[in-house]
């Protein structure tokens, strides 16, 4: 990793969830491997934010030993000296404050993280603008907006366009965690890398592509925001079809920030999903000791908001007509796993006449959870006299395949802002790209969602969903 240069990393809402879970947990880790200059300083802002530098050091140094095993209490202490905390509001008064500490600091660099609700971006931007900090002769300024980016298309060409009043798109980081997993960044490897992989990535050899997120747990808090939400907002909009894009997308010329998302921003130019038949929306049921639900907190008795939803896009380029991607996620399911599977087409012609079944088509699994890694599954001999087939995988994992720790997504998608990488950062058209995708996903439901009980796979619609057209989803978790 580079060691980019000192900054002030400042991050706004110090005092939330994201802050002591993601961000402070991957600034240690940074610190840690030598990634982050020594004197970078961390700024933290927020309402509740200590007045003393002293107390949040200390507040922030339990929650991360709450969320990681080992914490290196000298390398902590050495990091610790160099948080800020800066109490204020979201006005000109805390604006002001923040500038002062600043420049008492006198790092020509400056990087804003908005780890606030979404209501809070806005006058983030302005109130940076309104004291002078969005503009530097000397170093960089650079904001990294969380997602939600707006909560449907207007919204979000809105807060583009707020945020282009004051920066400049190259200042700007809208941030997807999902492109920062090992396994979503390998995808241009495998692609691109290997002579073996991309002659059969289209639809002469795939017969189509599934995408899933499949998730154990319920709300766990999370009840109102998620009311606001619901999962097309939460992980469709942004993490599936940012997934979706890099299987979908044309080869880039370079493997740089501008080529890729050129090639990202036109294949979901190209995708849809017009028709209301090839969606189905879930909510999840009372089950097993498992609330419903309807009867999570902040959550309304006759909420329709959706915790499930599958839906089969249309790519509509050259590479993948009639090739369909079909795509699930929700909360409350059996077990926990993301991965995107290429079922291929069968060989088009079949000499093994004396087998009592055609054998079964081949298929690459492409695991980001758990256990992020690759898995080719196909048929083999049987040893033996005669011919019979079996199913064999192919596979290699991170954990086997590469010695050391796997980063987690927060601490290279850090990095990288830091080093002013954007390649897996999304540009503003891509936002708006992928929020005219979802569009006819977020129309309000007339009807309720079909329900679900927790725990179990899913609506039954969302396998009727592949079943007309003669295809099953992939069981999460296997190869
Ligand atoms: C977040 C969503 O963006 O991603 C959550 O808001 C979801 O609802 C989370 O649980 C999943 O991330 P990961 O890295 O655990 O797959």
């Amino acid at each position: 990793m580079d060691v980019g240069p000192r900054c002030s990393f400042v991050i706004f809402g110090i005092t939330g969830d994201l802050a002591a879970r993601k961000l402070v947990p991957a600034l240690y880790a940074l610190h840690i491997d030598g990634a982050l200059h020594p004197q970078t300083a961390v700024v933290g802002f927020a309402r509740s934010a200590p007045d003393d530098d002293e107390q949040l050091r200390e507040r922030l140094g339990e929650a991360l030993r709450e969320h990681v095993d080992e914490v290196d209490d000298d390398a902590w202490n050495d990091l610790a000296t160099r948080i800020v905390s800066v109490r204020g509001g979201y006005d000109e008064a805390g604006f002001e404050r923040l500038r002062e500490r600043l420049d008492a600091l006198g790092h020509d660099d400056h990087v804003y993280y908005t780890s606030t609700p979404p209501e809070a971006y806005t006058p983030i931007v302005h109130g940076l603008a309104g004291v002078g900090l969005t503009r530097s002769e000397r170093g960089f300024r650079r904001i990294v907006v969380e997602k939600p980016f707006g909560h449907d298309l207007d919204s979000a060409v809105e807060l583009n366009a707020a945020l282009a009043e004051v920066f400049d798109e190259d200042q700007i980081y809208r941030i997807d965690h999902y492109l920062a997993k090992e396994t979503a960044q390998n995808l241009a490897v495998l692609r691109f890398a290997n002579a073996l992989f991309e002659p059969i990535w289209s639809n002469r050899y795939v017969d189509h592509v599934q995408i899933s997120m499949i998730e154990p747990m319920g709300m766990e808090g999370r009840g109102s925001f998620y009311e606001e939400a619901g999962v097309v907002r939460d992980v469709f909009q942004n993490h599936l079809l940012q997934l979706l894009a890099l299987v979908a997308m044309e080869p880039p010329a370079r493997y740089d920030a501008d080529a890729v998302r050129d090639e990202k921003v036109k294949v979901l130019r190209a995708t849809d999903c017009l028709d209301p038949g090839d969606v189905v929306l879930g909510q999840y049921t009372a089950a097993d000791g498992m609330a419903g639900y309807r009867e999570e907190d902040g959550v309304a008795a006759d909420s329709r908001v959706p915790t499930f939803a599958a839906a089969a896009f249309t790519v509509r380029t050259w590479r993948w007509a009639g090739v369909p991607f079909y795509v699930r996620a929700g909360k409350r399911l059996e077990g926990k796993a993301s991965e995107i599977v290429l079922r291929l087409k069968q060989p088009p012609h079949q000499p093994f006449t004396e087998l009592a079944a055609p054998p079964k088509a081949d298929r690459l699994v492409l695991r980001l959870l758990p256990d992020e890694g690759i898995a080719l599954r196909f048929n083999a001999k049987v040893p033996g006299q005669g011919i019979a087939l079996d199913r064999v995988n192919l596979g290699f994992t991170y954990r086997e395949g590469f010695e050391g720790r796997v980063p987690d997504a927060y601490e290279t998608l850090l990095s990288d802002v830091i080093t002013g990488d954007a390649t897996l950062f999304m540009r503003a058209d891509e936002v708006v790209a992928q929020w005219r995708v979802v569009a006819p996903l977020l129309a309000p439901p007339e009807v309720d969602p079909e329900p679900y009980p927790a725990g179990s796979m899913g609506p039954l619609s969302a396998n009727t969903l592949l079943e007309r057209d003669g295809r099953n989803w992939h069981k999460p978790g296997g190869v």
